[in-house]
């Protein structure tokens, strides 16, 4: 089962092609991806976006930089490959995918071997991790679908869904399989200022799969909830810290505080390679402040006097304790956050060790 949505990363013949997300919903374009700067800056640019996908974009972006650089000797070809990397870890730096994915593909290139074995351990280890992203998708959606009863009004916040990952997405996983299963329910997209990333991505991807979706401005949430229409919240995030804080799309923290106040569980999708258990606290998280043209203008009209001052965090941190659960490719973790969730770092810490 996948959902209808193109997928946003395809490599076929080693060669990498992303699809511009910024022109969604309106075209559907696929643009080459030549270097590493081309990489780099659709990243940055939100050409491809969401964690997941940003991680499996950068893990073929380093195979094509290292293109050139496999008649290299060994040596030349890894340190050219640390410098791509370090390059290429600094395009956005709150989503941890992104750092997960470059290191898992630095490491891979570290036995011995000339630039031409190095360059096949990299793209292998690239196309596991793409083929892993679509594992954990489908784990998250059997682990989740049972939370979507016969009749309930799901709200989710900015995509991520199949544009954001691979397939089936995270939060949209367990929705893409309880629709395939023939259970009706409703899809609330808040639209998700300053990009639009729910109205633009998530209200089209789930239209185009046939899930009854109802778009909704992000200052709607409060009486969407009041009036009994949501049963659950389902979300994605770019990072779980340690104690299970979620630092997710800007916008996310308010949602778990308004569902708490009206008794509605927020849950979390997190595969794997979302959870880091190197950092403590959401607090301890850079949160992304974006250029302050995205708040001062929507698709290139001024809806803002042009001088006028801006913040434009592009994440925030919902605290552990609004979370009720983390959907994740391991099953439903529930609290405590700081135990349940090491489950996830013993996956990924398996997967490492099968790879080397
Ligand atoms: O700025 P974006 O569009 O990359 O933000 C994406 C999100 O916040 C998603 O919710 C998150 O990456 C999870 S995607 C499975």
């Amino acid at each position: 089962m996948s959902s209808v949505a193109p997928e946003p990363i395809r490599w076929v013949n080693e060669r990498l092609e992303l699809l511009d997300q910024t022109q969604l919903p309106e075209h559907v374009v696929f643009e080459l991806q030549t270097s590493l700067e081309t990489v780099y800056m659709a990243i940055r640019q939100l050409k491809v976006r969401g964690a997941p996908a940003i991680g499996i974009a950068a893990a073929y972006g380093l195979v094509v930089a290292m293109q050139p650089h496999r008649l290299d000797g060994g040596e030349a070809f890894y340190n050219a490959l640390q410098s791509a990397a370090d390059r290429l870890r600094t395009a956005r730096p709150t989503a941890v995918n992104l750092a997960w994915a470059v290191d898992r593909i630095v490491r891979a290139a570290q036995p011995a071997g000339d630039g031409a074995a190095r360059y096949r351990l990299i793209k292998t280890a690239a196309e596991e991790i793409h083929e892993q992203d679509r594992r954990m998708c489908r784990a998250i959606g059997r682990a989740g679908q049972h939370l979507i009863k016969p009749g309930a009004g799901i709200l989710t916040h900015c995509n991520a869904g199949a544009l954001a990952v691979s397939e089936l997405g995270t939060a949209t996983a367990p929705m893409y399989l309880a629709h395939a299963a023939g259970i009706p329910f409703r899809v609330y997209a808040g639209e998700t200022r300053p990009l639009l990333q729910g109205s633009r991505l998530t209200a089209w991807e789930l239209q185009q799969a046939g899930i009854d979706v109802t778009l909704i401005c992000d200052t709607m949430v409060a009486r969407m909830m009041a009036e009994g229409a949501i049963d659950r919240v389902l979300v994605g995030t770019d990072r779980v810290t340690r104690n299970g804080d979620v630092v997710n799309k800007i916008g996310t923290s308010g949602i778990a505080i308004l569902a708490r106040h009206f008794g509605i569980p927020f849950y979390v999708a997190c595969p794997s390679s979302t959870f880091d258990p190197a950092t403590p606290d959401g607090a301890s998280v850079v949160i992304e402040e974006r250029d302050p043209d995205e708040v001062r203008r929507v698709l290139g009209r001024a809806v803002a006097p042009v001088d006028v001052k801006v913040r434009n965090p592009a994440f925030d941190v919902t605290p552990h304790d609004l979370v009720a659960g983390f959907i994740t490719d391991t099953g439903l973790l529930g609290p405590p956050f700081d135990q349940t969730l090491q489950r996830l770092a013993a996956t990924d810490e398996a997967t490492k060790v099968q790879r080397t």
